[in-house]
């Protein structure tokens, strides 16, 4: 395919040199158009080097330097012969310029007269990322036809501040564009039903115990199922993450309330996926006051929550369960524990004493062990790309136990 890679002003620009290499490396033709304020970052030669074509830089004719061409209707020939335009980074300002249709520039124009599938990597401070101006912007380019957005990382900014706002891997973004290039269409027809997130079990009308899941697996695995075809219906603890769009969400907060709501889709489902991180107890007698400060231990009497897993695996028919095991240690001897105890066809390991892998990380590592014996290693890779081999051995799975895909 032919990829338009736009690049806006951010300390990220160094990092879409890597990303133009990966979509070569995956056979695309790369067309690199570069804002002003992108080449204060880096320069149009080492585009023109890594890419062989010439750098776009300008909106108007200009006397071109050795490594770049521009005119003032080259923006529609590279809307009309490109398949795909990335933007990486999307700078605030970018974002804001194609979600209220302006077009001082190449990059905007070429937005505008672009009529194929938009995919958006957004990089900025963590603060423009969050401000309310730069979230309504992405939230009306998110309900955009067409248009895909890879949410940024969290993390150490170039800025020096951490939080969200980091340009995704550009590893990520090339297989997210393959993705959207080369659109999958096998999980049409099914109704995927996923949870995601902590559960909050509250101890008085105040506190309440919860972990550390911010939904990211399960808000992956949702977006994966949308884009192959699928109905999904998320269910998911309170995280802070953005919902995906096109999916029908049902919000729950207590292990009894995701139960409750699990029971009600189940019947529905063609596949279940257990990604939710549920409390295991509960407190007893929540009382209706908050419980007042004292010098005194304070102990609390905690009873088990309903093992929501474990009852789908008890009423699934011929629904495919997939169940997860966050374990510390011995991985695949609890995954496979739990895939015999609770009936599931599949258990997704992880560990999750590592801060690089597991709870609140973009990427994921995991041990996939099946009814049919198989267990399969699938190497650290971003949350989205582990979701879609989920499924990719799920279908096989399925194929393997009914018979059908
Ligand atoms: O949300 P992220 O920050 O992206 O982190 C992802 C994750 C680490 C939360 C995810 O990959 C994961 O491991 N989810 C399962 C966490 C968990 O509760 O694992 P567990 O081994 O304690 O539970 C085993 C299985 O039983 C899970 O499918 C769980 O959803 C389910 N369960 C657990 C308790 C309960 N009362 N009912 C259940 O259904």
């Amino acid at each position: 395919m032919k990829i338009a890679l736009g690049v806006g002003g951010g300390i990220a620009a160094y990092k879409a040199a890597e990303v133009a290499r990966r979509l070569m490396e995956r056979g695309h033709t790369v067309q690199v158009i570069l804002t002003e304020s992108a080449q204060q970052f880096i320069q149009p030669l080492t585009f023109a080097a890594l890419t062989g074509q010439k750098v776009i830089t300008g909106l108007f004719s200009e006397a071109s330097p050795e490594a770049t061409l521009s005119s003032s209707v080259e923006h529609i020939g590279v809307a009309q012969e490109s398949d795909l335009l990335l933007v990486a980074p999307a700078t605030a300002d970018l974002l804001a310029k194609f979600a209220h249709g302006l077009a001082p520039d190449f990059l905007s124009t070429t937005y505008l007269a672009f009529t194929g599938p938009v995919v958006l990597a957004p990089a900025m401070n963590s603060n423009m990322w969050q401000h309310p101006a730069t979230q309504a912007n992405v939230a009306v380019l998110r309900q955009r036809p067409g248009h895909h957005l890879i949410a940024p990382d969290s993390g150490l900014l170039a800025c020096g501040t951490t939080g969200p706002g980091r340009l995704a891997e550009p590893d990520q973004i090339a297989a997210f564009v393959d993705a959207v290039a080369h659109p999958r269409h096998d999980l049409e027809g099914e109704t995927i039903l996923i949870t995601a997130g902590p559960t909050q079990e509250p101890l008085d009308p105040v506190r309440y115990i919860t972990n550390r899941s911010s939904g990211k697996m399960g808000y992956a695995l949702a977006e994966a199922a949308r884009d192959r075809g699928a109905r999904v219906v998320l269910i998911t603890g309170p995280v802070h993450i953005e919902e995906p769009a096109g999916v029908e969400m049902v919000h729950v907060r207590t292990a009894q309330q995701m139960r409750e709501a699990v029971m009600a889709q189940l019947d529905q489902a063609s596949i279940i996926i257990k990604a939710a991180a549920v409390a295991d107890y509960h407190v007893v007698d929540v009382p209706d006051q908050k419980v007042k400060k004292s010098a005194l231990r304070l102990s609390l009497n905690l009873d088990p929550t309903p093992d929501i897993l474990a009852e789908a695996g008890r009423r699934k028919g011929d629904r495919l369960l997939i169940g997860f095991a966050a374990e510390t240690q011995n991985l695949v001897a609890e995954a496979r524990r739990k895939l015999e105890t609770k009936h599931c066809d599949m258990v997704v390991g992880n560990l999750v004493n590592s801060t690089s892998t597991g709870f609140e990380s973009d990427m994921n590592e995991v041990t996939l062990v099946m009814s049919t014996g198989e267990t399969v290693e699938v190497p650290a890779a971003a949350k989205r790309a582990i979701a879609d081999v989920i499924f990719d051995h799920a279908l096989r799975l399925r194929l393997a136990l009914h018979g059908a895909a």
